[in-house]
């Protein structure tokens, strides 16, 4: 297939998942609006579909709680083939939670500041998506302002998730230790419908690693997902580079659509500044005790034992994505990117390094290939000026979804296509990297 044959492609996996309001992420496996997986396919949309881009996020925004925080599911409540329910979920407990609106109770990513700015971006009718701006800013500054403190009680300008799920790399091995730490006192009963759906079991996340999810579930509906109480009691917390990443880069979007639209955007620079001042400190691997600092890579904070978490997968790398890291910085993570262990056929990169003792090239987040996160380093790349090395990644990706389809995740090794069919933001990101001539961090970045 061409590129132009390729965006013919995506665009249908995008329309026969749109069901006239959202956009589900895969038929069998994700019937639901996810957070995250709405902001990537609003941004493959905005190249078409200006009106399509802006009802995603805009339903999406919708289920907003009252503190801000956007919840990484919107149900629609017609659909029942989905574990874990909204009735289990049952938010209800939460005077924060929508009225009206069925959402989870947790978060995700956020890369709607980043998508709303490429929707203006990439529109014919700028008065028209000047107005989108205008209405969904204040969804985006509660958001992120919810993400800065209730999220980051310390002021560090990194966020906490209480979830591996919030993450949106379920059962990364950067979870392992602390899930493990977790005591599970009570078990509820409960079926497992994800690997009923579809795929191998061997594809999805482990029943153990399952039944750690779901009690942590359990316990933010025991505290009635009261963040200041989660924030002294729960077993779980740990501040995510990945995450903290987005936001930053978000954050650079959101200052451009505040000056757009001629709103104060004073706060969101000190957010700003408050990441860039602490980012180091909390994910640069320690310099003395127990582990080394030689390889210049970032780690998760495990808010709990006040520890990095010292395993190599993608989220060491994506820093490169901010644009937060000086040229020496991103030179060290890109010899990681180029050197054998992260680099996947296809010249893609693995989700885990192979040479951890937790990869498995065809289990979810520990290790296949993904090209959300391929996109974002393709970037990052660009942005430090490594364009050969980010047209490899873009050609492997596009090769990858060639060869093995519009799939949710790939074998690193041999490019089999793995999980979900016809999936959402793989056909997103494929547009994207096909249709986009300026690279959205320089957008951003731009003073
Ligand atoms: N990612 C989780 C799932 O697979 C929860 O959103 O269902």
């Amino acid at each position: 297939m061409n590129e132009s044959e390729l965006v013919e492609s995506a665009k249908k996996v995008l329309d026969g998942n749109w069901t006239g309001e959202f956009t589900i992420p895969s038929e069998a496996l994700y019937p639901h609006q996810w957070s995250w997986d709405a902001a990537m396919i609003a941004i493959g949309n905005s190249y078409f579909d200006t009106d399509r881009s802006m009802k995603e996020l805009e339903h999406l925004f919708a289920g907003q709680w009252k503190n801000g925080m956007i919840p990484h599911i919107v149900f629609n409540v017609k659909e029942k083939t989905y574990f874990p329910s909204p009735e289990y979920y049952d938010i209800t407990r939460s005077p924060n939670a929508p009225e009206h609106v069925k959402t989870s109770g947790m978060t995700q990513p956020p890369v709607h500041a980043m998508a709303c700015f490429l929707i203006h971006h990439n529109s014919n009718d700028k008065a028209k998506t000047e107005e989108f701006l205008k209405r969904v800013y204040p969804n985006l500054l509660k958001f992120h302002r919810y993400l800065m403190t209730e999220r980051d009680p310390e002021k560090s300008g990194l966020v906490t998730i209480f979830h591996p799920w919030e993450s949106g790399r379920d059962d990364s091995p950067i979870w392992d230790d602390a899930l493990a730490r977790v005591k599970i006192t009570k078990m509820p009963k409960f079926q497992r419908l994800d690997i009923k759906a579809e795929g191998e079991k061997s594809e999805r996340p482990s029943d153990d690693e399952y039944n750690r999810f779901i009690f942590l579930v359990d316990l933010m509906k025991e505290y009635n997902y009261d963040g200041k109480i989660m924030y002294e009691k729960y077993p779980f917390k740990i501040k995510d580079v990945l995450f903290s990443s987005i936001l930053y880069s978000a954050n650079w979007a959101l200052l451009q659509i505040a000056k757009l639209i001629g709103e104060d955007s004073k706060e969101i620079s000190e957010w700003i500044s408050r990441t860039e001042t602490n980012f180091r400190k909390f994910f640069s691997a320690p310099s003395n005790g127990k582990s080394n600092n030689s390889d210049g890579l970032f780690y998760d904070y495990d808010v709990i034992i006040g520890e990095r978490i010292m395993k190599r997968t993608i989220s060491c790398l994506l820093p490169i994505y901010t644009g937060l890291l000086s040229k020496q910085e991103a030179e060290v993570i890109v010899k990681w990117i180029s050197g054998a262990d992260f680099v996947a056929e296809y010249d893609t990169i693995a989700s885990v390094d192979e040479k951890e003792s937790d990869y498995k090239p065809l289990d979810y987040w520990r290790g296949p290939v993904w090209i959300n996160t391929s996109w974002s380093i393709r970037y990052g790349l660009l942005r430090y000026g490594y364009t050969e090395r980010a047209e490899r990644i873009k050609q492997g990706a596009l090769r990858l979804v060639a060869e093995h389809g519009f799939r949710e995740y790939f074998n690193p090794s041999s490019g089999e296509g793995l999980g979900g069919k016809n999936f959402s933001w793989t056909a997103a990101a494929v547009i994207d990297m096909i249709m986009n001539k300026s690279n959205p961090i320089d957008l951003f970045l731009k003073q």
